[in-house]
């Protein structure tokens, strides 16, 4: 069953879940500005990950490399350490079309200082909370998934028309680092991809999202707490 906390900001919420409560947080932060970005939120939502994981559990962050003059994934990256999780791996999701920059003007212009490339590529930070997990026998993924993220490069290709975290995405991370009834969060949860991936694969998402333009369609994903 999942749970969706919207509208509310994830600042206010997320102090109140018992720690070591979650088996798998898995989301993408604001990185941009008019979404919400901040150093200060993205260092909040690290230090929460820490005390609300249960041990050996993972924390899966996708983020953007917009806007281009800050390496938004890179200060991601320091932070979650800061905050005492372990570095596993970076995957780079690469997409089919172009997020930013163009090289319509390195085309145009082809002289020294004018190349910017077409971006078609985000982070997948996975980090770790220190200690062990027991293992269990169940949640088997298929053969065609290990195919399709054999390498550190997950080419999971989307429309310029899907939402900014596509379905495939959520159910790769969610097969990998969760087993079937564990407990996903999404602190960002925009138009709740995380929680219909969940649903499907047996998990219960706790989504919180703060735009309250967004609820109608996150209604849809689960059961909705009063604020
Ligand atoms: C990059 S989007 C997430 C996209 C999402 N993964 C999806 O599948 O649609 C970031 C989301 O975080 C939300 N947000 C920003 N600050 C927030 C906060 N303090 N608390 C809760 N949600 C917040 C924004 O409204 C936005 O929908």
């Amino acid at each position: 069953m999942n749970t969706i906390h919207c509208p509310a900001d994830c600042t206010l919420v997320l102090p109140n879940f018992p720690s070591g409560s979650i088996q798998l947080i898995l989301t993408s932060p604001p990185y941009k500005e008019e979404d919400g970005y901040s150093v200060d939120l993205l260092r909040f939502f690290a230090r929460q990950a820490f005390s609300l994981l249960a041990e050996g559990c993972f924390c899966v962050v996708n983020i953007g490399p917009m806007p281009t003059k800050q390496d938004i994934s890179s200060r991601c990256s320091v932070l979650l350490e800061d905050a005492g999780l372990q570095f596993m791996f970076k995957i780079i999701w690469k997409k089919t079309f172009k997020r930013g920059g163009g090289i319509g003007i390195t085309f145009q212009y082809p002289r020294p200082y004018n190349y910017y490339p077409n971006i078609m590529t985000e982070d997948i930070l996975v980090y770790k909370k220190p200690g062990k997990r027991e293992r269990r026998k169940e949640g088997e993924y298929s053969r065609d998934l290990v195919m399709r993220c054999r390498t550190d490069v997950w080419e999971l290709y989307t429309s310029p028309l899907e939402n900014a975290f596509p379905m495939k995405l959520a159910d790769a991370a969610i097969q990998f680092w969760s087993y079937p009834g564990d407990k996903v969060l999404d602190p960002f949860a925009g138009h709740g991809t995380v929680g219909r991936a969940c649903t499907a694969l047996g998990r219960n998402a706790i989504l919180i999202e703060r735009n309250p333009a967004l609820l109608g369609e996150l209604k849809r994903v689960g059961r909705v707490v009063k604020h």
